[in-house]
Parts: C-alpha cells; structure tokens; sequence
C-alpha cells in the first residue's frame, strides 16, 4: 500500500493546461517521491505525519502484533530510500545490502539502538534517527511502578487474594521493603534515572547513589546523588535500578559478582535492556536469598518463554517490555520516528539523531 497525500491532492488538479494525463502526471509525481518502508503499524500521529507530507510514498508492514518476518523485510527493502523500523528489527549488513545505496536514512521508533550495527551504519554513510527524551516521563512512571510492585509484593499479594490464600491477618505476611530511609543506587544516569530519582525522591529516600563510566555531575546534582564505584553501588543499594544502554561494555554486566556484593534484602529493578543481565545468574540470586526481589520490563528473549525458571519465583516480577507503553508516549515516539525520517530524507538535521 504506498500512501501519498499529495498524489491525491494532484488528483483533484486541473490538468486543461498540460499535455499530460491525469494518470501521467501522476506517475510522473510519484517518481519523484522518495520511497519510504515502515517495519509495523506504528501509533497514527506518526502515520498521519508521513502521510501528510506530501514528502515520501511509504510501505508500511500492517500489523501491530506480527513483526514483519526477515525474508519479507530483505525484500521489502530493496531500493527505498528510508526505513522506519522498530527495536524488533535487527538492522544489520545483511540488511543494509538489500536495501542498497538508495538508503540514506534511517529512523527508529526507541531510544535504544542496540538492534542497530551503528558500524556497517556508519560505513554506508546512513544517518540515524532515534526518539530520546519523549519517553523519559513513562519510563520513569513504570520503573517506579515496578519496584513498589516488587518490593511490596503486590502480585504474590493479589494472588493470594483472588486464590484463597488471604487467612487472618498475620503479622509478618507478605511483608517487603520501604523506600523510606532507603538508599537507591542508579546503575547508568541518564535521563531516565534523573527521573526516577525525581519520582522516588517524595518516597523519603535517605540517598541516592549512581555509578557510570564517569561522574555526571550536571545530572547527578539535580537529584543529589554520590558517584560511587560499581562494587559500592552494588554493596550499598537497598534499591538498584539498572538504566544503562546495552553495548558490548554493559553486555550481562549485572552478573553472579554484582549479586554478590548486594545485601539479601535488596530489590533489583530493571527497565533497559535484557542483555544486560546475565539471567542464570539472576535465578540463583533469587533463588537462594542472595538477593531479595528482582523486577524486570526487559529479558533475553523477549517474550521470554513462559517455561523460563524466572517464571516460577515468586520474588521476580516480569512484564513485557512495556515500559514506555502510554498512549500519549508511544504517539509521540511515532511522531519524532516520523520527522527525523522526514528531515533527513530532506537533507536537514534531524530533531534527535544518533551522531555516528
Ligand atoms: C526503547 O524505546 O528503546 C524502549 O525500550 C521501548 O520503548
């Protein structure tokens, strides 16, 4: 289905003064739009916006809840010259070489970019959109969602509820941890942990400490937090949220040495990226009171399978990856995915790009 608001706009277009026909001038109109694929359904404004353009003819794969198989996407991709994809897509040099040299942009609706080979990117000279900032607030809203669902045990809870379990009330049962008094470490200080600080900080948290590769003064002082050493970070967390991007540095990073140094009574949030967690190493944490809860929106594989050993523990809470999922959220990924893929085909600096 190539769209086009300004093919249907030249439809409605006189054409007594030309010696073309209507079908001809629209043929020609075509030829000269730039060709656009887009790897899913994404949320209407951002459709709306290519659509409207007048800029780009776009493809799109229709469908929100089927990702695009590979074998379809190599073909899909030939000759066009933009892609809009989402983090599903693995954008490697297989695909680029499908695509081919007419490729000069590419969008992604994510702030993450690991499903991208930012190199073989690079080498073709591939300018690169992504959608920081916009999901900042929802990240943050979830994160701290899932640490008090975590860490008050709110699922074990309304399980017990529903399934027979609620006896009398007891005094230790279903007991967990507060925020109040806590310290909360942030693996990796971005935006995003700057705003989960700013969300947890009402909780009566005593201190917020952060380890990066180096101190982020400018960001840590707008939540008051000490940059410590990773070990530190793990041994003095009641709290640790990991908020660092997957790359070959961060790969499985929080592993058996980082469980170990943690307290048995500390909670381990992640909403970044799967990898880097090295889940064998995670069960046995969980498992053996080494740590006292995790709570994950993101796992290697996604979906992760329903038979995986994390399933079976009561202290690990796992949802699917839906972090940045409010409806005004993802409209306005979709949106900024729409104009950086816009500005770039345009040959203009795009509202967020990744400078490779
Ligand atoms: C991203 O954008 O990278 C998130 O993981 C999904 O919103």
């Amino acid at each position: 289905m190539w769209c086009s608001v300004a093919v249907r706009r030249l439809q409605r277009l006189s054409v007594s003064h030309l010696n073309l026909s209507p079908t001809q001038i629209l043929q020609k109109k075509m030829s000269t739009l730039q060709r656009v694929y887009v790897t899913r359904q994404i949320p209407p404004d951002g459709l709306k916006i290519l659509r409207e353009s007048g800029q780009v003819q776009f493809e799109l794969w229709d469908s929100d809840d089927v990702p695009i198989p590979r074998t379809e996407l190599v073909q899909k991709v030939k000759g066009v010259d933009g892609l809009l994809c989402v983090l599903t897509e693995k954008i490697d040099a297989e695909l680029l070489d499908a695509a081919g040299p007419n490729l000069k942009i590419l969008s992604t609706m994510s702030v993450g970019f690991d499903h991208l080979n930012l190199e073989e990117l690079k080498k073709r000279g591939i300018r690169v959109g992504y959608t920081p900032d916009v999901l900042t607030d929802a990240v943050a809203e979830l994160t701290v969602a899932l640490l008090l669902a975590t860490s008050r045990k709110l699922i074990e809870a309304t399980h017990e509820a529903k399934t027979g379990g609620w006896g009398t009330w007891r005094t230790l049962w279903l007991c967990g941890y507060e925020l109040a008094n806590s310290t909360v470490g942030i693996f990796g200080l971005g935006r995003i942990g700057v705003a989960i600080a700013e969300r947890l900080a009402p909780f009566k948290v005593k201190r917020f400490i952060y380890t990066d590769v180096v101190p982020r003064p400018e960001l840590a002082s707008q939540i008051n937090a000490e940059f410590v050493s990773t070990d530190e970070l793990a041994k003095q967390s009641d709290f640790l949220a990991v908020c660092c991007a997957l790359t070959p540095e961060t790969k499985e990073i929080c592993n058996k040495d980082l469980f170990s140094k943690m307290k048995n009574t500390s909670i381990f949030i992640n909403t970044s990226r799967g990898g880097v967690v090295n889940q064998e190493d995670l069960y046995e944490a969980l498992s053996t009171g080494q740590i006292a809860a995790a709570g994950l929106d993101v796992t290697v594989p996604e979906p992760l399978p329903t038979s995986h050993p994390l399933f079976t523990l009561k202290n690990c809470v796992i949802l699917p990856h839906i972090a940045s999922a409010s409806y005004s959220t993802r409209n306005a990924m979709s949106s900024l995915a729409a104009n950086n893929l816009l500005l770039g085909l345009r040959g203009e600096p795009m509202i967020k790009e990744l400078h490779l």
